[in-house]
């Protein structure tokens, strides 16, 4: 088996993204995630490009042991010095130099002849190489520079002692033949010692970013560049995750090729990164997204419940994901509302499965999505979409600025006195939560909370959507308002009217069983 190194820029060019900024604190906790996860080389920053992103190379070298930390550097003497400078405390330092090599950069960018970028990656890569063993040198927008120049570019780099050669696809514009043809017609002209290894750093602009990185593979690199759920410049840089697993599912690799990475730990590593800027994942994307391992459709849910393998080419527990979901939606089947059901601890008659599945779809028709209320409520009579609202916000004021946040909480209850709670938290939402737990007695789990602006502006409405666990079922709330903090316990007690609802229907159903008993 060959092993691939696994190059992680999403400390870097994920940055770049925007949105993405980390603060030193934050890259430090995804380096040492990244550490765990078992990448080869971190790329920490450009250490050149300010006082802060220096400060942040430092902390991760002295955070981070095992992985190799590489910093950034243009092929000039003061961007190579400074990368240096903060490599000193690294256990094992790499500068990663960088010129541009298409006519087109060279031409409009840097207005530098062929020459002259030939010197350049001379001087700089001799340079570096004084100052720090390993050597990584990119030839950037290498896949729209002229062949026979980009031969002779990474010949220079090479002798004049670069230990990595990096060929990136810097605005995606190749797809995997031409990846392909690159690296054959580098590997067939220059003359190539066996310790340098090849790279490939791919651009997402046209969604080819894996498919390139894999033909770079395929074709003799063995070291790929990639980010964490594919953040990076405008469309982002490949996906670590979607790389790894595709050497690691599809047969055509996973007899030739191996990765140090722990595939259990890539969704705890998507999660952290998007807790830490803010970006989660679009639903849809591939072994991270929350729909990954979803699905609605009746055939396939019935396909899954007889044999996984039917639907899903890798198991969640693989990527640590939180489990097959098999979402109830307007395309499934008898089945699989069957089989939530008993998840739910409900036996249900052929009859009662009859009822149950004319509302449900009448229902899923309306909804995007029916959740585990729906089902109760279906089970018990009607559906929770007319669940009464049993809880008043009566007043609501918080203190936040300061920590903790505080928050005073007036509600009633189906119109009886109204009780007031005072808490604290993480911030006014969460102060706002404690106070309603306070005088709620049921033991109570936030499960998901998100909070979206309807509009762009400053006045832009928030609206939140939650997952609750009351007493042990799931209940979600939705609610809108210009002030979140006003939404989130609004849903916050959408969540417990429907939870105190789906308590009444079931105390119903227990009072008729009694009275059938005698
Ligand atoms: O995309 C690119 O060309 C880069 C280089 C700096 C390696 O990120
Ligand atoms: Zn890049």
């Amino acid at each position: 088996m060959e092993k691939i190194l696994v190059f992680d820029t999403t400390l870097r060019d994920g940055e770049q993204s925007p949105g993405a900024s980390m603060t030193t604190h934050e890259k430090v906790r995804v380096a040492q995630e990244l550490e765990l996860l078992g990448v080869d080389v971190i790329e920490a920053g450009f250490p050149i490009s300010s006082p802060q992103e220096f400060e942040s190379v430092v902390a991760v070298t002295q955070a981070v042991q095992r992985p190799i930390i590489a910093a950034l550097a243009r092929a000039t003497n003061g961007d190579i010095d400074r990368a240096a400078t903060s490599l000193a405390a690294a256990a094992h330092p790499r500068i990663h130099i960088f010129l541009a090599t298409s006519d087109l950069h060279l031409e409009r960018k840097l207005k530098i002849t062929r020459d002259e970028a030939l010197r350049r990656i001379e001087k700089s890569v001799a340079r570096g190489r004084n100052l720090i063993e390993d050597i990584e040198f990119s030839c950037e927008d290498a896949t729209r520079t002229d062949p026979d120049f980009l031969c002779k570019a990474i010949q220079v780099a090479i002798d004049a002692g670069a230990t990595t050669i990096n060929l990136p696809d810097t605005v995606g514009y190749a797809d995997p033949t031409d990846i392909a043809s690159m690296l054959q017609q580098v590997h067939a002209t220059c003359k190539i010692p066996e310790s340098v290894v090849f790279s490939v750093h791919c651009h997402n602009d046209l969604g080819l970013a894996v498919a390139n990185s894999l033909s770079g593979i395929e074709n003799g690199a063995r070291q790929v560049e990639c980010t964490l759920n594919g953040i990076g410049e405008r469309a982002g840089n490949a996906s670590l995750e979607e790389i790894v697993m595709s050497l690691k599912v599809l047969p055509r690799y996973n007899q030739r090729f191996t990765t140090g990475i722990v595939p259990e730990l890539l969704c705890p590593a998507s999660e952290m990164l998007a807790h830490v800027t803010g970006m989660r994942p679009q639903p849809n994307k591939a072994i991270v997204g929350a729909n990954a391992f979803a699905h609605e459709a009746g055939i396939h849910q019935d396909g899954l419940l007889k044999d996984r393998r039917t639907y899903e080419i890798m198991t969640p527990e693989m990527v640590g994901a939180r489990g097959t979901r098999l979402v109830l939606g307007k395309h499934s089947g008898r089945h699989a509302l069957v089989r939530r059901y008993a998840e739910l601890g409900y036996d249900l008659s052929t009859a009662e499965v009859d009822r149950a599945y004319e509302l449900f779809i009448l229902l899923a028709d309306k909804k995007k999505v029916v959740h585990d209320e729906d089902l109760l409520a279906i089970y018990f009579e009607g559906t929770m979409e007319d669940a009464p609202r049993a809880f008043k916000l009566e007043f609501l004021d918080v203190r936040c600025g300061r920590s903790p946040s505080e928050a005073v909480v007036r509600i009633s209850h189906n119109g009886g006195p109204v009780k007031e709670a005072t808490a604290t938290g993480d911030g006014p939402i969460d102060a706002a939560f404690s106070a309603i737990e306070e005088l709620c007695p049921w033991e109570i789990r936030l499960e998901e909370f998100q909070i979206k602006a309807a509009g762009g502006g400053r006045d832009a409405v928030g609206e939140v959507h939650l997952e609750l666990r009351v007493g042990g079922n799931p209940f979600s709330g939705r609610a809108a308002s210009l002030d979140v903090v006003d939404a989130a316990t609004r849903a916050f007690l959408n969540a417990l009217d429907k939870a105190d609802h789906a308590r009444g229907l079931e105390a119903r159903a227990f009072a008729r069983m009694d009275l059938w008993a005698v």
